[in-house]
């Protein structure tokens, strides 16, 4: 099982990286930091010492560190079984400040411009073997107005369901997860207390939960809450 993660080295990406490895999945991740995905890479190659790890330095907001990453994978890969759109940033921003208008760009270039051009670049590794399943991680803020965050992430789900209409006969799959509030390195200096947050790890089995039904069955779309709702 030949998987594909964008940003992988905190968060829900490296909870699903952790639970893909687990499961004996090769993967390819990614992240900004040299470091940080390299250290990660070096742990999962360590610890499954029989799986393949590409764990490259790329930033998504950039169309050709996307193009380098892509070239890395198929360097080593014929095909590709799953690709988790997960990169993304959450910069306050609001849509009639003349101010913020680089940070709305830079916002929607990561959660929405990564996953459209990725998602490019592997399809030829899944449309020749009529089979793949494409999640998108998207946000409760996809069906919930939460701030200029909350266009990059309808978009996303726009995507999302635009490309299964279009996928839905050629064998791949196309999932949106559209998770609330997730305690990750984004909320960190949060006063809120643990329990207000739901776990990285629980989207992570999620997302494999929706990838286990047999392909005769897509999960379109999985909302996920805290148990005490949104924040
Ligand atoms: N946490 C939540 O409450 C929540 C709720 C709903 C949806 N989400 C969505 O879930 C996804 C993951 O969020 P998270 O909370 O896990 O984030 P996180 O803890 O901040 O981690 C983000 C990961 O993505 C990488 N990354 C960020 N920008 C990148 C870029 N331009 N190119 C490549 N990698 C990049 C980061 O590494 P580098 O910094 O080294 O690049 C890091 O590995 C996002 O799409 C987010 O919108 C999160």
């Amino acid at each position: 099982m030949n998987v594909i993660i964008s940003g992988a080295s905190k968060g829900i990406g490296r909870a699903l990286a952790e639970l893909f490895a687990s499961k004996g999945a090769n993967l390819a991740i990614c992240a900004r930091s040299v470091e940080d995905i390299g250290a990660f890479g070096n742990e999962l190659a360590e610890k499954y010492k029989n799986q393949h790890f590409i764990a490259v330095a790329a930033d998504m907001s950039k169309k050709d560190s996307i193009a380098n990453f892509a070239a890395e994978i198929r360097q080593h890969w014929s095909h590709v079984d799953i690709l988790i759109n997960n990169a993304g940033v959450f910069i306050p921003c609001l849509l009639a400040d003349p101010n913020t208008v680089e940070a709305f760009e830079q916002m929607m270039d990561t959660n929405l411009y990564s996953a459209y051009y990725l998602t490019l670049e592997t399809l030829p590794l899944m449309l020749p073997h009529n089979s793949g399943h494409v999640f998108n991680i998207c946000s409760i803020a996809s069906i919930m107005p939460y701030g200029a965050y909350a266009v990059s992430k309808h978009a996303m789900l726009g995507f999302s369901k635009a490309l299964r209409e279009e996928m839905k006969d050629k064998g791949i799959r196309v999932t949106a997860i559209l998770p609330g509030a997730t305690r990750t390195a984004s909320w960190d200096g949060s006063p809120l207390p643990e329990e207000r947050f739901m776990k990285a790890e629980d989207i992570a089995e999620a997302v494999w939960a929706c990838y286990n039904l047999s392909s005769n069955t897509v999960v379109e779309e999985m909302i996920l809450r805290p148990q005490l709702g949104d924040i």
